[in-house]
């Protein structure tokens, strides 16, 4: 039976790398810190002058055409990301624009690094409720934008890039199950503080460099790695499956000792856990929507396989969703 599935996958990177030698020139740091407790070694930074949704048009053309697809044939458009071009209008409608996707619908959802997993989420309702043929999401993100260079504590975490999905009818890699949650007893423990309507930009937010990302770092580990195991397993659970039966889980890329702690609560061998996060950081929405392009890519997914996408994000926002291939 035909059901919301993945139609087409891409992602996009851009070309310029920063490691963690160059970071040793801007703040007070060292590869071997940074490696040993995060597990990234470079990560990426899109230029100047281009925004997330520059970086979100390349991914979704390589994913509309991966799917066999034209512009004018997506039916909506969802982008998940915490940099949009700006507040407003959505990021969804300047890519809408860019790549000529004239019958879409488009908004942007904001749940932060679990962006694309709730964006998968809720492509599926449109697809399966029959309102929509064709939902491209995408995560994309700006992450460089957002973060204060001499807080060495942020800055060496964070990175740039794309991934897209359409999800439409499928005979495979249909989604058999999801969850997504929110805490919101611990939206402070990661935030943007100022620029919005709580505390509009003026020279002393500037001064006091708030409009650069915040957060506690310690607090969110600790509860990054129950809340991904809790989702993953509600999601896995859902699907009639165990965990043992999960082929490849893709997780949001934090930090890699976030990763071995979920794999070890889920009880999952490092061989089935799908990491990148050497070669990117953490790139809030765009982790999970690029990790899963390349896992395809890579052929690290077979037909039938199960695989179970799973992020936390600020908010905190957590979710996972269950494919099988
Ligand atoms: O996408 C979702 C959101 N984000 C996350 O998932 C991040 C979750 N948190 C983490 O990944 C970790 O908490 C961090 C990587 C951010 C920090 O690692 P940690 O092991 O929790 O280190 P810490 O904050 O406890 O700091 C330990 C020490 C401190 O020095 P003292 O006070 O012990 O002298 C820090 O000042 O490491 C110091 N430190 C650094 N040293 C060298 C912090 N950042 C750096 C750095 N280089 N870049």
């Amino acid at each position: 039976m035909e059901q919301a599935g993945i139609l087409g996958l891409g992602c996009y990177l851009p070309p310029r790398k920063l490691t963690n030698k160059d970071l040793e020139k801007m703040v007070e740091t060292s590869d071997e810190w940074i490696m040993t407790r995060t597990g990234i070694k470079e990560r990426r930074v899109a230029a100047k002058e281009c925004a997330s949704s520059d970086l979100g048009v390349e991914a979704a053309r390589l994913a509309i055409k991966d799917a066999g697809l034209k512009p004018e044939d997506i039916d909506l458009i969802i982008t998940a990301t915490v940099t949009g071009d700006m507040a407003f209008p959505s990021t969804s409608c300047v890519i809408q624009d860019k790549i000529g996707a004239c019958n879409a619908a488009a908004f942007d959802i904001n749940a932060a690094c679990s962006g694309f997993v709730f964006g998968i989420v809720t492509a599926k309702q449109f697809v399966d409720s029959g309102l929509y043929r064709n939902v491209l999401v995408i995560g994309s993100e700006k992450m460089t934008s957002l973060v204060d260079w001499t807080d060495r504590s942020t800055c060496v975490l964070f990175g740039d890039g794309a991934g897209a999905c359409v999800i439409g009818k499928a005979n495979d890699r249909k989604i058999i199950s999801y969850f997504i949650g929110c805490d919101g007893s611990g939206w402070n423990l990661l935030k943007l503080p100022a620029g919005g309507s709580r505390m509009p930009a003026t020279e002393e937010t500037v001064k006091n460099k708030l409009h650069f990302l915040k957060m506690e770092g310690n607090e969110v580990f600790k509860l990054a790695v129950k809340v991904m195991a809790d989702a993953a397993n509600k999601a896995i659970t859902k699907a009639g499956l165990l965990c043992n039966e999960i082929d490849l889980l893709i997780p949001h890329q934090a930090n890699i000792r976030i990763l071995m702690a979920v794999a070890k609560k889920m009880g999952l061998p490092e061989e089935k856990i799908f990491m990148n996060i050497e070669k990117y950081g953490n790139m809030s929405s765009a982790s999970t929507a690029v990790a899963l392009a390349e896992a395809n890519k890579e052929g690290r997914v077979k037909k039938g396989d199960h695989i179970a996408l799973v992020a936390f994000g600020a908010g905190l926002t957590y979710g996972a969703v269950v494919i099988k291939w």
